[in-house]
């Protein structure tokens, strides 16, 4: 009896080590991939990184870490980790800004043994720009972004198209008390000023930088832009508070029906639209108003995936990165959140435009997607920018004074780095 337990408990033995060790070994061939996305990103695809997990059981494993929300906080981590050498990350979900300085810094694997010509010729326009550098490609793209003006279509009947028919129209609905305020966008000092400013700027018939890299923002038509600027908080068509206002501060006061215009990105549409939203059904989308004459146009966002150098899983990433960017993905983030489609067909899908209307129009505007100055040094420049125009929108000095303090800082920075 006593031989027969020992010999029973021998075998259960066995049995648990054969199976702890073959659970062990299969687990040892999980491949770990880690991307670093900014928290709102990181929260859209949480359901899809479930999905795929699921799907590559026992072969790959996906994990997403959240970082911070603004572009420049994002960027300042991730550049952190890689300056200390093995960043744990297989992957970053970066800003069509960054590229250029992570390129440059040989801190990007190149992906064009991975995703062909073909498979960039599918892309929308907007979503095709601002993924290579030094003709490599560095960057997978996860969303297309650009700025568009949205507009109550319950208080007029077309959106503004020039600087001064913004301020008309604004100023008639506010004296009419229809609306506490005209205008939002982001006033604060941070990247999306640089966003805003630009596109007003290039409707004014300016330049940030000219297409042989030298700045010009000292020129007239900058400065008539920027005045017009300080204009709106000077008169009163955009709040004092917008200084303080990124996008999130300007999407709740218009969702709130405080205002008549608002400047942001297409993701703001899925947020009108929901219940909560004083606006529902009540909103068109347009582009940045621009002086007779001159064509408007849409500063370029967006955000992708890139694979950094030394990742031990370039493979497992990849097939990620697919996963996560694939047509029923893009369709799944459009519909919840409302970020818009990389896929050009996507734009002409039934399903889509069935629930928004808008498609044709954020195509169109994709074609207007004007990137900001494409250079490493793009962080600094941008920063240089931000601060003296927010010292001119604060009324802390003149636009000129402030525009002539960003020509001479970033001529140095470009020239400093042998010229740009
Ligand atoms: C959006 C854009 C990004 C931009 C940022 C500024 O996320 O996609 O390109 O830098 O807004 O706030």
């Amino acid at each position: 009896m006593k031989r027969r337990l020992i010999w029973w408990l021998s075998l259960l033995t066995l049995a648990l080590v054969a199976t702890t060790s073959l659970a062990w070994s299969a687990m040892s061939h999980v491949e770990q991939v880690t991307v670093l996305m900014p928290a709102p990103f990181a929260e859209s695809t949480s359901a899809l990184v479930e999905q795929f997990n699921r799907d590559h059981r026992g072969r790959i494993h996906l994990d997403v870490t959240s970082g911070p929300r603004d572009t420049e906080a994002m960027s300042d981590l991730a550049i952190s980790s890689l300056l200390l050498g093995d960043p744990p990350y297989d992957a970053l979900l970066i800003d069509v800004t960054w590229l250029p300085k992570y390129a440059a810094a040989g801190w990007l694997e190149p992906l064009d043994s991975y995703f062909g010509p073909d498979e960039e010729a599918t892309l929308i326009k907007g979503a095709r720009q601002g993924n290579r550098y030094d003709s490599r490609l560095y960057r997978w793209p996860f969303n297309a972004d650009v700025g568009l003006l949205y507009w109550r279509t319950d208080l007029m009947d077309a959106p503004p198209q020039t600087p001064a028919e913004l301020l008309a129209i604004s100023q008639k609905l506010i004296d009419a008390k229809v609306v506490n305020t005209g205008f939002v966008w982001q006033g604060r000092q941070y990247e999306g000023l640089s966003c805003d400013a630009l596109e007003i700027i290039r409707g004014f018939g300016g330049r940030w930088i000219e297409t042989d890299g030298t700045p010009a923002l000292s020129s007239d038509a900058v400065n008539r832009a920027v005045t017009w600027m300080a204009e709106l908080i000077r008169s009163g068509v955009s709040p004092r508070a917008v200084t303080n206002y990124a996008e999130t501060e300007s999407l709740q006061a218009f969702k709130a029906g405080d205002a008549a215009l608002m400047r942001n990105w297409p993701y703001a549409w899925a947020e009108l639209q929901k219940d909560d939203s004083a606006v529902r059904g009540q909103i068109g989308i347009t582009t940045m108003v621009a002086e007779p004459g001159e064509s408007p146009v849409s500063t370029l966002g967006s955000w992708g995936l890139s694979i950094l150098q030394g990742s031990d899983h370039p493979q497992a990433t990849v097939q990620a990165i697919r996963y996560l960017t694939d047509a029923s993905a893009q369709k799944q983030r459009f519909l919840i959140q409302g970020y818009t489609p990389t896929a050009e067909a996507l734009y002409a899908d039934p399903e889509l435009l069935a629930v928004a209307p808008h498609l044709p129009q954020l195509a169109q505007a994709l074609e207007l997607a004007t990137p900001r100055p494409p250079t490493p040094l793009y962080a600094q420049i941008s920063d240089v920018l931000q601060r003296q125009l927010s010292g001119v929108l604060t009324g802390d000095q003149s636009s000129v004074d402030g525009l002539e303090r960003a020509q001479t800082t970033t001529s140095t920075i470009l020239q400093s780095a042998g010229g740009d």
